[in-house]
């Protein structure tokens, strides 16, 4: 038997409801706030992933060519492909741009819970906008949305000039080389490569950033940061705003392109896989061939939203089987029509059962059956059967349709 890739997953419906509800939930926050919807191509130009996103995605990411021999990545994340996008098509809109996206990516990943080859983010990207109050908006907005879906979580936001500064003196590889152990808090790793570079007494500075949460000791352990009146705006904003969040000095981001504030989400009720949320400010378009614009953005690991939310019931729709007799027919296409277009899930026989066999089928899968036979044909008039209860009315089409109504779902 032929089964899906692997790190990959099948939805059936149930699984896709729930699904759907969430993103659009996040989709409402996001139009709220004045994030407008795009879409980038699934597979891009492999360099638009390999100049900035990193060493760990490259790592991970589906590379093929294609019959004209052209490299080609199917993207790992969308930020760099939105920003190619803004270079293309809207660098003389008037800024700030502030966009959404809900969106597959494909990462080469090995796969366990909560981390798959194939999976969803929503992101949003603010373009355009280099103030403490823009990434304020951004951190607000991604709380807003986590906390919309019901996720319990912790924020945690940060500022890469910390560690930066401590690193100012590396060359820029072996700043890389920390920051991906500072990402992974590969503390031996760190110590290993610290040494390595003749610079071992960086390691118990950086160590002590990751263990800091408070501001005022955080410039003291990294010296003269020139972003230090934007960093107590940007906190500062969110402080009046009460946002949840705790100052990690620590943060590193796997994705090579950020330059100043950075925040990542965890959910409490996952393992190793907890992170639900990444982003922070970013400068990608000069290096695409557009100007240096500054841009802020997240996005939101979708999938494990979901697990995290796990088997929370989400409310079905009410559902009404059609059930006729062969005289009856016609008419239950009728009624069926009505009851549709008033906005009415229902579903006919397309087993060719008889009416007995209908209503058992329909006592499993509904919650009302309408049924139809040759005297509600003639009449005008459904007998409308309360599945749940057993309760039968003979009522005409409207009355039946405000009654299904007045019931919940089961
Ligand atoms: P990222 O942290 O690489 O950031 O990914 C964002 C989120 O995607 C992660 O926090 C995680 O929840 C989810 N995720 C990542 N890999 C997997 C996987 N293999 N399976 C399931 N979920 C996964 C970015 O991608 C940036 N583009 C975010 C951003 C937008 N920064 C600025 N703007």
């Amino acid at each position: 038997m032929l089964q899906k890739p692997r790190g990959t997953r099948d939805f059936l419906p149930d699984e896709m409801e729930a699904r759907r509800t969430i993103e659009w939930q996040m989709r409402e926050v996001a139009r709220r706030w004045g994030y407008r919807e795009v879409c980038t191509p699934e597979f891009e130009d492999l360099e638009l992933f390999t100049m900035r996103s990193g060493e760990g995605i490259i790592e991970e990411m589906y590379v093929f060519e294609d019959k004209g021999g052209r490299k080609l990545a199917l993207r790992p994340e969308i930020t760099a492909a939105v920003i190619r996008m803004y270079i293309n098509e809207a660098k003389v809109a008037p800024k700030p741009l502030r966009w959404c996206y809900f969106a597959d990516c494909f990462r080469y990943e090995r796969p366990q819970k909560g981390r798959y080859r194939q999976f969803w983010q929503f992101g949003v990207e603010l373009i355009g906008a280099d103030t403490a109050l823009a990434d304020a908006e951004i951190i607000m907005l991604a709380a807003e949305m986590l906390n919309t879906t019901g996720v319990t979580y912790e924020l945690k936001v940060g500022h890469l000039s910390f560690m930066k500064n401590l690193l100012k003196n590396l060359e820029p590889p072996a700043q890389r080389k920390v920051m991906a152990h500072m990402d992974k808090k590969d503390f031996d790793g760190l110590k290993a490569s610290l040494e390595s570079i003749e610079k071992p007494d960086l390691g118990n500075s950086l160590i002590s950033l990751v263990g800091c949460h408070d501001l005022a000791e955080a410039f003291e352990i990294a010296g003269t940061i020139p972003e230090k009146g934007r960093i107590h705006q940007t906190i500062n904003i969110l402080d009046a705003a009460g946002v949840d969040y705790s100052l990690n000095f620590g943060i590193a981001r796997g994705l090579d392109y950020y330059t100043g504030m950075v925040f990542e989400g965890f959910a409490q009720n996952l393992g190793a896989e907890n992170q639900i949320l990444g982003g922070g400010a970013y400068r990608l378009a000069h290096l695409f061939g557009g100007d240096d614009v500054a841009s802020c953005g997240f996005a939101i690991g979708f999938d494990r939203v979901m697990v995290s939310l796990g088997e929370t019931q989400q409310r079905k729709d009410t559902i009404v089987a059609i059930v006729c007799t062969n005289e009856g027919r016609n008419r239950a296409l009728e009624v069926a029509r009505i009851f549709r277009a008033a906005g009415i899930r229902s579903e006919m026989d397309l087993m060719e059962r008889g009416l007995g066999a209908q209503l058992a089928h329909a006592s499993k899968s509904a919650d009302f059956a309408i049924v139809i036979g040759q005297r509600e044909a003639e009449s005008g008039n459904v007998t409308l059967k309360n599945l749940h209860s057993g309760e039968q009315k003979t009522l005409d089409p409207a009355s039946a349709i405000a009654e299904v109504g007045l019931h919940g779902a089961r």
